[in-house]
């Protein structure tokens, strides 16, 4: 039975359904460009930072922009994004994630976010989240966005937990890469659910608790 000491949660679309409100400030600004966006080109940005996101966008794009303009860009989406964020509260905390963490955290196990997001702290706080893991790294301290492994190793090594002993819950691909290249097993939710890298395919956030507890191999 693998025992599990520790668990390392992305925040957008495991935490919360933050994932659909960067797919709405991304739309908005993808229209105002007169570049097709998609649910479908969605997907592949879960997971990876603001300026690769934008990049990935740009693929449709028929004009050529520079660096400069990108950050604007960049900057533009990241407002559209705030303004939606800043409706949200404890209520877009569902009961299930909260229960399943309050219940983790009860037996002992140490709880970590590992994003790739600069908003993640606004988030926490928002969502009344703001003072509850025992460690938040973010996209605002790594050099390299998922799925390179330094956001999930920077958070076992605050939690004091060898790689092999975390489990990373994550609902992108490139999240999923990242934590076996880190050496975790890895729980795949939502789009993510079905990737052959991930030990573990969740279809409720609850059954976590099985497999800490050791009732589910
Ligand atoms: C990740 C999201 O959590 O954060 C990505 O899955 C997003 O879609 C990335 O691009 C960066 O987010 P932010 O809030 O710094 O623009
Ligand atoms: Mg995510």
């Amino acid at each position: 039975m693998k025992h599990y000491q520790g668990i390392i949660f992305d925040l957008d679309g495991v935490i919360c359904h933050t994932d659909a409100y960067h797919y709405l400030a991304w739309k908005k600004l993808a229209d105002r460009l007169g570049v097709y966006f998609d649910k479908q080109i969605n997907n592949r940005l879960r997971g990876i930072s603001r300026m690769e996101s934008l990049d990935i966008i740009l693929e449709n794009s028929k004009n050529v922009y520079t660096d400069a303009e990108k950050h604007e860009f960049a900057e533009e989406k990241n407002e559209y994004y705030r303004q939606l964020l800043v409706q949200m509260s404890p209520a877009d905390l569902s009961a299930d994630v909260k229960n399943t963490l309050d219940i983790l955290r009860k037996i002992g196990c140490k709880l970590a976010i590992g994003s790739s997001s600069k908003n993640a702290r606004y988030i926490l706080e928002r969502i009344g989240l703001g003072h509850y893991f025992d460690a938040v790294v973010d996209g605002n301290e790594i050099q390299h966005s998922k799925p390179d492994p330094e956001v999930f190793l920077l958070a076992a090594q605050r939690l004091g937990i060898v790689s092999s002993s975390c489990l990373v819950v994550e609902d992108a691909a490139a999240g999923i890469e990242a934590a076996v290249r880190g050496g975790f097993d890895a729980a795949g939710l939502g789009d993510a659910r079905v990737s052959p890298f991930a030990k573990y395919h969740l279809i409720q956030f609850d059954e976590l608790i099985d497999i800490i507890t050791g009732n589910r191999k």
